[in-house]
């Protein structure tokens, strides 16, 4: 018999396709968690409609409807802490966490950066990559901490860099490996 399901809480912010490649993970039988809720801290995100058509609960704290991080940040806790997830993992959620997260969240938090960290934090890093001249590039699941993109690495996948490769290029190549590079790097810090 498989060991009860640990539970997952996924911070969104846009399309969702990591967020999907989860839910679609956490129905494999042997998967080590299910995702309790999906949050998104924009109104108009295309990943909370997927989220629903899988019947997972969702919800949506507009970080635009506060007045400051903090009270956005309280807010966010509040409804991570009344699902008590196991995992929280941030599936391009594009907010930066400040102290009242990282004083009030005890649960361990993932994030999918598109680099091979530590090069290329923050955003355009597909861009970057090709500006610096690398002849690699790839994806990034780390812990997340205070400092940004900076956290403990847990799993990494890389590509080449061909020559007239544009950022559309990478990301295109990239997002497919991001999908299973995310499950698995879950599947890692569950069973460990
Ligand atoms: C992904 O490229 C992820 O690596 C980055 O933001 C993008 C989110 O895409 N953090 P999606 O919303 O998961 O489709």
């Amino acid at each position: 018999m498989n060991a009860p399901k640990s539970k997952i809480a996924i911070l969104i912010s846009g399309r969702g396709s990591n967020m999907e490649a989860i839910i679609k993970a956490s129905q494999e039988v042997d998967f080590p968690a299910e995702v309790a809720l999906v949050i998104s801290n924009k109104d108009d995100a295309k990943g909370i409609d997927v989220a629903k058509s899988y019947g997972i609960k969702t919800q949506t704290i507009a970080h635009k409807d506060f007045t400051n991080k903090v009270d956005f940040e309280t807010a966010l806790c509040e409804s991570l802490e009344a699902v008590q997830p196991d995992l929280i993992c941030l599936a391009g959620f594009m907010r930066i966490f400040g102290d009242t997260y990282f004083e009030r969240v005890k649960t361990p938090t993932l994030n999918i950066h598109p680099s091979l960290l530590p090069k290329h934090k923050g955003l355009n890093t597909h861009q970057a990559a090709i500006d610096a001249g690398d002849i690699s590039h790839g994806v990034s699941v780390h812990f997340v901490t205070p400092a940004l993109d900076d956290g403990a690495i847990i799993m990494q996948e890389s590509i080449e860099i061909h020559k007239g490769d544009t950022a559309n290029d990478l990301a295109n190549r990239l997002l497919p490996i991001e999908h299973e590079i995310y499950p698995k790097a879950i599947r890692k810090v569950l069973n460990t």
